[in-house]
């Protein structure tokens, strides 16, 4: 748990078969790159049959792989040549929808008497016929689509394709139960939860409230296009499942890893989401990748973090995933030392770190033209939303015009920066890759324990200087040079050749030092 989880969005990552998706043969043929990385877990992007309106998080089938990602075959040979090499294989488990091609869907909307009708979320019109409450999905359209065939509304708290599932109902307890296990007796070391604070709904359906702050980059208030997630999102009940879930991974010979992807606006809300160490081993921390780069603003959540946090509890830090701008655009803009000092944070500060694919390179977003885009859910920019095709471009592993991605035509263009490219950062040492493996060595020697200690040494407008574990890590984030102390025998610099002992920290500069008195 203290580990590297890298993260494939598996049709960017490579395409063995020519179809200009990558897939999972693509995964087991560059299988290398992970390892030269040195991560300990790899999780999937959705992996599960779909019609794709949401790229695999509109599930079809939970049991089945998606044709053109592969077969459960390839899963199986993915899982053991992960394991030969000492990796774990993790999941995206999508329990909050369903697609609304799912065979529970087109049974449940077939008639009110269908014995799968409970599975969802079904409510009459008002008395004027409006929507029966005014809870928003991600798009900014009422939650609510109307069903003619039997006349009543259902509820989605993403695309009208996605009905969400209803969790009142013991039997979808039942039926998540056998698709967890059906994947862990394959192998599969855990998952990654989709919208896991998600899944329950206020029973009586009651409105919610408005308020101007919620946004979607608000850290303080949930929400959305100006209506608080007081009613569809964070029930408690919710914590029943991850305890159920829990126990259920726990009693494995190998413990399951459950993450959640916890989009919750405060670091207590998050710390919840652990329960008392009897919940989420791992909860994705959305208030410190909306923080600005700043090092108060990101100190104080990782301070908030520690004190919010169970004691004990793993905190796992990412910069980028598929839904975002990517951490080298948003926090960087593109520039070589902060996307170097931002990998830099992310290694050492303690508990898990998540690369997401091509972070490794220094990949910044692309700028895909509108009609090139695939993502149903932002195309057309729908509400203002950031197109997310942006942080899914195919990886480049050469300097080739298809990047050595696809022998076909890309699903999506190849990430226009050539320089972002496997092959010749590999053999170049000052690059991001060389750095990037770098920080995975160092976190693998002085970092494997996931409860590593976090101390605040120093924070200002410009500097963060921490201790993390064993570990004094010093960054400068400003355009000058400051004086700097490295605390210790300095081990790495995110800049290049290892610096001095004291002096000055260059421009956007990070060192990882061993702490002095700190040899054990
Ligand atoms: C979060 C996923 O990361 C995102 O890609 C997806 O659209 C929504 N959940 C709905 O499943």
């Amino acid at each position: 748990m203290g580990g590297t989880i890298y993260h494939a969005y598996v049709r960017s990552f490579r395409d063995s078969d020519g179809d200009g998706y990558g897939d999972l043969g693509g995964l087991i043929e560059r299988f290398d790159h992970l390892v030269d990385l040195g991560v300990t877990a790899l999780w999937l992007s959705p992996i599960t049959r779909s019609p794709d309106h949401d790229w695999g998080y509109d599930v079809s089938d939970y049991l089945d792989v998606h044709p053109e990602l592969g077969t459960l075959d390839d899963v199986d040979r993915l899982v053991d040549v992960a394991a030969r090499q000492g990796v774990r294989v993790v999941l995206d488990l999508i329990p909050n929808h369903t697609s609304a091609r799912h065979p529970w869907f087109v049974e449940a909307s077939s008639s009110r008497s269908s014995p799968k009708r409970d599975y969802y979320v079904w409510a009459d019109a008002q008395r004027d016929g409006s929507s029966p409450n005014n809870w928003v999905d991600d798009t900014g359209q009422s939650a609510w689509t109307w069903d003619a065939t039997t006349s009543q509304y259902y509820m989605h708290n993403f695309l009208d394709l996605q009905p969400d599932l209803n969790w009142w109902n013991p039997r979808v307890h039942d039926e998540f139960d056998r698709i967890i296990d059906f994947w862990l007796d394959r192998g599969v070391a855990g998952f990654r939860i989709d919208v896991a604070n998600g899944l329950y709904h206020d029973r009586a359906l009651r409105d919610n409230p408005r308020n101007p702050r919620a946004v979607i980059w608000d850290t303080e208030v949930q929400g959305r296009y100006g209506i608080e997630h007081v009613h569809n999102f964070n029930q408690p009940e919710v914590h029943d499942v991850y305890r159920r879930w829990r126990a259920r991974a726990e009693a494995r010979c190998t413990p399951a890893l459950l993450m959640g992807e916890t989009w919750v606006a405060r670091v207590d809300e998050l710390a919840a989401y652990y329960g008392d160490d009897d919940e989420l081993q791992l909860a994705l921390n959305f208030p410190f990748l909306f923080a600005p780069f700043e090092p108060p603003a990101l100190a104080r959540i990782v301070a908030d973090s520690v004190s919010a946090f169970p004691a004990g509890a793993c905190m796992v830090w990412a910069g980028s995933n598929h839904d975002l701008p990517r951490a080298a655009s948003r926090w960087a803009n593109g520039d070589h030392r902060r996307i170097r000092l931002i990998q830099t944070l992310l290694a050492t500060l303690p508990g898990t770190y998540v690369l997401y694919y091509g972070d490794e390179l220094g990949m910044t977003d692309s700028d895909i033209p509108d009609h090139l885009h695939r993502d149903p859910l932002t195309a057309g920019r729908l509400n203002g939303q950031w197109p997310r095709d942006n942080a899914r471009a195919p990886m480049r592993w050469d300097a080739s015009p298809t990047g050595g991605f696809t022998t076909g035509h890309p699903w999506l263009p190849v990430h226009p920066v050539v320089e972002h490219n496997v092959a010749d950062q590999t053999v170049d040492p000052n690059s991001t890759l060389a750095l990037v493996r770098s920080l995975i060595s160092l976190r693998r020697q002085h970092l494997s324990d996931p409860a590593s200690s976090y101390r605040e040494v120093h924070v200002d407008a410009h500097r963060w200087v921490f201790d993390s574990g064993p570990l004094r890590v010093s960054a400068n984030f400003s355009d000058d040079d400051v004086p700097f102390d490295a605390g210790g025998d300095p081990l790495l610099s995110s800049l290049g050749p290892t610096p001095g002992a004291s002096g000055s920290l260059r421009a956007w500069e990070a060192v990882v030092s061993r702490r002095r008195g700190d040899e054990g």
